[in-house]
């Protein structure tokens, strides 16, 4: 017994930033972005807009997709780290807006790998033959927490949301394994405090420094190379499947350096790497279902495919997911 993805869905803010609109307000170039990070523009929310209605537009395509309605849903699992509140959850505030109510709504914090390890959450409890039909997303609004003053943050992050909808499958398709990992002695390679920041970018507030997101960009560079590459070989060898007989790796989307790197430790070509990176930026947890989302949509994936999720970010927290399509 396991569950399969039977449909994923996007939703982004309405506003488009590009590197040259980031010339503007600081000190950086189209040029440098684009070569260190592969990014060339992200989407950002704004104030008054909400980032769990972005969420719930995810997952109404999702749900349409599926040829499901909220109602059928029997939890809801969110992996984020953006929620307005310390209580409730993210996923509690979308349940609430997908008219849903006593069906099990929690979040799971693990930054950048909140889909990653959100989606084994939910596979692991289907397996246990506790739900039939769920909902995980990964949402995340980074922008809100970066200070917009730091250019070698400010650059980096997008927001939005990305959900697929899981459902109980027995059978040879369906998430096969994963494998999630975390190392808190790294915690201070990227963070930010609990209520840190929490405003827009329109919003033209100036705070202070210190409660913005904090990151040793080289460093975690280098660890998430490596621990990417190292849980992908694992949940692979542990199914039995050869790296070659993967169709698709959908990483986490936070450089486009990183994931070149990940995919030649691999040997694996360009062509079975899905990358979206210098459309959205990183969108933290968000990133993956929403990569995994356009990877379908452009035809990259197929039935009976070996695809692979992958991701690592703060905590430091790293994992993937190996699904037979
Ligand atoms: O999502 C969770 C996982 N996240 C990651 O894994 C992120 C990992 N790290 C990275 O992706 C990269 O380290 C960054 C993209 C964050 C930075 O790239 P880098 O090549 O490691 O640059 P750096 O931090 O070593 O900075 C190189 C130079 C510095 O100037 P000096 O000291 O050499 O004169 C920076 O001040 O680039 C400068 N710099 C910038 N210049 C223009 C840093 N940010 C910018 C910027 N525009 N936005």
């Amino acid at each position: 017994m396991g569950s399969r993805i039977v449909a994923t869905g996007r939703a982004t803010p309405r506003t488009l930033i590009t590197n040259h609109d980031l010339e503007r307000r600081m000190d950086t170039s189209d040029e440098w972005i684009r070569t260190r990070t592969g990014i060339a523009q992200r989407y950002v929310i704004s104030s008054g807009e909400s980032l769990v209605e972005i969420a719930a537009q995810a997952s109404q395509i999702a749900l349409d997709r599926a040829g499901l309605k909220p109602a059928d849903l029997e939890a809801i699992v969110v992996g984020t780290v953006s929620s307005d509140y310390g209580f409730p959850s993210f996923a509690c505030q979308l349940q609430h807006r997908l008219g849903l109510d006593t069906i099990p709504a929690f979040d799971v914090a693990a930054a950048c790998s909140g889909f990653v390890y959100a989606l084994s959450v939910g596979d692991t409890y289907m397996r246990a033959g506790e739900w039939s039909r769920i909902l995980v997303l990964g949402v995340d609004a980074l922008s809100t927490m970066v200070d917009w003053g730091d250019r070698a943050t400010a650059v980096l992050f997008g927001d939005g949301a990305g959900a697929a909808v899981l459902v109980k499958e027995n059978g040879p398709r369906g998430v096969l394994g994963s494998m999630l990992r975390s190392s808190g002695g790294f915690w201070d390679l990227l963070y930010v405090k609990n209520r840190g920041v929490q405003t827009t970018m329109d919003a033209e507030v100036r705070r202070p420094n210190d409660d913005a997101i904090t990151m040793k960009g080289p460093e975690l560079f280098k660890i998430a190379v490596k621990s990417m590459e190292d849980v992908t070989r694992k949940v692979a060898e542990r199914a039995r499947v050869k790296l070659e007989d993967i169709s698709l790796i959908v990483p986490h989307q936070a450089n486009l350096r990183i994931i070149n790197a990940v995919a030649q430790r691999l040997g694996l070509g360009p062509d079975k790497v899905f990358t979206n990176v210098d459309r959205y930026g990183n969108t933290s947890a968000a990133s993956v279902p929403i990569a995994l989302d356009e990877a379908i949509e452009a035809g990259r994936v197929h039935d009976h495919d070996l695809i692979m999720l992958n991701a690592c970010g703060g905590g430091l927290t790293w994992g993937a997911n190996l699904i037979r399509w």
